[in-house]
């Protein structure tokens, strides 16, 4: 290992932003952009959301795919890092691509709304990074609103996410009287200003909070509620231990105005001291780590080409070890392969899009004729594969019927191109090969539709079929297995790995056959790692 290599691996710091939606996902991302200089002016970013458009506007969904590309990856440089910051769909109805996404940080950032709290989004994005051990920085949103109590934000934090917390910085009053923020660690007073573009530059440093400049700034009663705060939030909070952000057990929290680009370089910059730089990586034989001198990355997204004459794909790959060279050979794992890319995508802005080299932390796109599945690994010669890419139970089934027959060959390719994609899960269920397609919203029904039409030329009704949610099955009683195989006949399936699923009808159902089937173990993800009720 050189020490080039070594140092531009510790340079890099790769994450994700998530959030409800609403909660000021896209503001932050572009106040960060902006710190980073990947832009120039406000507003850039602010295209990127899918979230308003209603389920039937395909040209907006269109639009919004061709700019999420752009976007999907934001690299910038601050303090002599590189930061590669990814994007997670804020719509509901793409979580999954959002968990997925997730797989391929080393932290994340969650934003909360200080009006709202946590909300039914932070709960589950959490939770998949919980899964994890993702390390997690909090920052509260919104402090310009007549938001809740802090201390009530910060005890629902820990009661909803299941994590510690402990602020590092602390707002002194909210809304209409918010004035700003205090440092718990550098000990300053950070004046809040309404101000949209430019960074808040009235910072007081009052190391000592019995300093009397300090009723002369915020007024005796904010003064005096600070001095109480302060001391309660070291009295209950244990000081930062990084080991156990690390972790993700436990997550520091700021407030500020994301809008008003308030409170936002605090944050930045201990996310730049503690948040890790890339971390090994599970595969089925064993962890790979970063500093390893052979190559390897997985596919955690694929975006198909808006030109219909063009079947190409990208495929992003997260790279976990190893150097990435343009038009090098690599070992297509799952295929036993060699494959080489002769103009793999970055997204630094400076270097034009065109890469010649990338290192663990970085995620590179690569055009794709439809070798890639989402979860595919890449490497140097070996064969194996990164683990921890789960599919999460769908929510939503509907049996294809094809309304074409002079088509069904474009469907067929149609069908497991996008759900290669993860746009959804495909089930087959047999006799018959009937073809069910499972997805967590409504409006991945919608695209889909649009697309097999519009890129395949095939036509098809997407009918409801009532499943409650889709069980992979472990056992090790094959018989067991196969006996309920044919006598569920009608409610089991095979995944595209060809794993059995239980679709199960409801959630009494599952349980009965929880109950009476000892030997089988159902999981609600696909990585099988987590059983239900485990
Ligand atoms: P998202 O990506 O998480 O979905 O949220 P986004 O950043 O789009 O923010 C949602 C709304 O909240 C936006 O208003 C945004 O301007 C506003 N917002 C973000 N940060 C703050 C803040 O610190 N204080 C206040 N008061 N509002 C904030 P919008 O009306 O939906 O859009 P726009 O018309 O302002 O662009």
């Amino acid at each position: 290992m050189t020490l080039s290599f070594e140092k531009e691996i510790n340079k890099r710091k790769t994450f994700g932003i998530i959030s409800h939606p609403d909660a000021g996902k896209t503001t932050l991302t572009e106040k960060l952009l902006l710190f980073g200089g990947a832009i120039q002016t406000a507003g850039a970013v602010k295209s990127n959301k899918i979230k308003k458009t209603a389920a039937s506007d395909f040209m907006e969904i269109e639009r919004q795919r061709g700019i999420s590309v752009a976007t999907s990856v934001m690299s910038f440089e601050y303090r002599d890092l590189l930061i590669n910051l990814l994007d997670t769909p804020g719509h509901k109805d793409f979580a999954e691509d959002t968990y997925r996404t997730l797989t391929a940080v080393d932290s994340v950032i969650l934003v909360i709304d200080s009006v709202n709290g946590v909300e039914e989004q932070t709960k589950r994005l959490t939770e998949v990074c919980r899964m994890r051990d993702t390390p997690i920085i909090v920052f509260i949103n919104k402090m310009d609103l007549e938001g809740r109590d802090p201390f009530d934000l910060l005890d629902e934090l820990e009661n909803h996410l299941d994590i510690k917390v402990r602020p590092l910085s602390w707002p002194i009053n909210r809304g209409k009287s918010f004035k700003g923020v205090y440092n718990l660690h550098s000990h300053e007073l950070n004046l809040f200003e309404a101000n949209k573009t430019k960074v808040s530059s009235e910072i007081v440093t009052i190391k000592d909070l019995s300093d009397g400049r300090l009723e002369e700034i915020v007024g005796e009663t904010d003064a005096n509620l600070l001095r109480e705060d302060v001391e309660l939030i070291d009295g209950v909070y244990d000081t930062l231990d990084p080991e156990l952000y690390l972790q993700g057990k436990l997550a520091p929290v700021f407030f500020g105005s994301a809008v008003n680009n308030f409170g936002v370089k605090e944050m930045l910059d201990t996310f730049v001291d503690i948040a890790p730089t890339p971390l090994p990586r599970l595969s089925n034989v064993g962890e790979v780590d970063p500093y390893q001198e052979k190559f390897s990355g997985f596919i955690f997204k694929i975006h198909a080409n808006l030109d219909p004459n063009h079947r190409d794909r990208i495929a992003f790959l997260r790279i976990c070890s190893g150097k990435f060279e343009r038009n090098k050979f690599f070992t297509h794992s799952r295929l036993g392969k060699e494959v080489r890319f002769n103009n793999p995508y970055s997204f630094l802005a400076r270097e034009k899009n065109l890469i010649k080299e990338a290192y663990p932390g970085d995620v590179i796109g690569l055009y794709d004729t439809g070798s890639f599945k989402i979860g595919d690994t890449l490497t140097q010669g070996e064969r194996f594969e990164f683990q921890g890419i789960p599919s999460f139970s769908p929510e939503i089934f509907r049996e294809v019927l094809n309304t074409d027959p002079m088509k069904s060959k474009q469907l067929d390719k149609g069908v497991h191109q996008l759900t290669d994609e993860g746009v959804a899960q495909l089930f087959t269920q047999q006799p018959g090969n009937k073809k069910i397609i499972g997805t967590v919203g409504e409006l991945q029904f919608e695209v889909i539709k649009y697309r097999l039409n519009n890129e395949y030329g095939a036509s098809c009704d997407l009918v409801p079929r009532n499943f409650h949610k889709a069980c992979w099955i472990t056992t090790t009683n094959t018989k067991q297995l196969n006996e309920f195989m044919r006598l569920k006949a009608s409610e089991v399936a095979h995944d595209k790995d060809g794993n059995p699923v239980f679709l199960a009808p409801s959630a009494w159902m599952l349980q009965m056959a929880q109950e009476k089937y000892t030997d089988l173990t159902f999981h609600l993800t696909s990585d099988f790692k987590t059983a239900i009720g485990a």
